[in-house]
C-alpha cells in the first residue's frame, strides 16, 4: 500500500486537508515540516531558516522525506510546500506513494496564509512570492503529481472527498 502525498504551494490545504484524509483512510498523518522541526531539536521552521538559512533547512527537509518516505506503515503525508523542487525528494516520494498537487489561484493561496508571519518564504509579501514561486515551482509540481486536485471553490471537506477518490484510483 502507497503513501497518499500532498504536494502544493503554501496555503494550497495540505495540512488540514491530509488530516482528513488520514481520518477518512483511518492512517496516521505526517507533515514533513513537523519532522524537520523534530530534527532541528524543536526549533520552528522561521529559527530554522534565520539560523541555518534555506540549504539548511533543505538538508533537514530531505532528510525528513528519506525517513518518512520508508514508514512500511502506510501515511497520509503533507509536504512542505518546497518538497517537491527536489529531485531526490521527487523520486521517494513518488516511489513510495501516490502524489497529489493541490492547486489554486496565487491569489486564494495569498488569501490563505494571511500576512504569513511563520513562513519565512512570504516575508517580501505573500501574493508577490507566491507568484514567484508557482512560476519557480510549477514544472517540478507537475513532474511530481500523478493527479491534480483544483482546491478554489471547495471547502476542505469536498477537498479531501476529491482527493481520497483520486487515490482510490491508484489503490490496487
Ligand atoms: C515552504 C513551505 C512551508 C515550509 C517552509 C518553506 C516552501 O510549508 O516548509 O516555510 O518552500 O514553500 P507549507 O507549504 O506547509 O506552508
Amino acid at each position: 500500500m502507497k503513501h497518499l502525498v500532498l504536494i502544493g504551494l503554501m496555503g494550497a490545504g495540505k495540512t488540514t486537508v491530509g488530516r482528513l484524509c488520514a481520518q477518512k483512510l483511518d492512517r496516521d498523518f505526517v507533515d514533513t515540516d513537523d519532522v524537520v522541526i523534530a530534527l532541528a531539536g524543536g526549533a520552528p521552521v522561521e529559527e530554522i531558516f534565520a539560523v541555518g538559512g534555506e540549504k539548511h533547512f533543505r538538508e533537514l527537509e530531505r532528510s525528513a522525506i528519506a525517513d518518512i518516505a520508508a514508514s512500511p506503515a502506510p501515511l497520509v503525508i503533507a509536504c512542505g510546500g518546497g518538497t517537491a523542487v527536489d529531485a531526490q525528494n521527487r523520486r521517494r516520494l513518488q516511489r513510495s506513494g501516490v502524489v497529489v498537487w493541490l492547486q489554486a489561484p496565487v491569489a486564494v493561496l495569498a488569501e490563505r496564509v494571511g500576512n504569513g508571519a511563520t513562513r519565512p518564504l512570504l516575508a517580501g509579501g505573500p501574493l508577490a512570492a507566491l507568484t514567484r514561486l508557482e512560476a519557480a515551482r510549477e514544472a517540478a509540481y507537475e513532474a511530481a503529481a500523478d493527479v491534480t486536485i483544483d482546491t478554489e471553490d471547495r471547502d476542505v471537506e469536498a477537498v479531501a472527498d476529491a482527493v481520497a477518490a483520486a487515490f482510490a484510483g491508484f489503490e490496487p
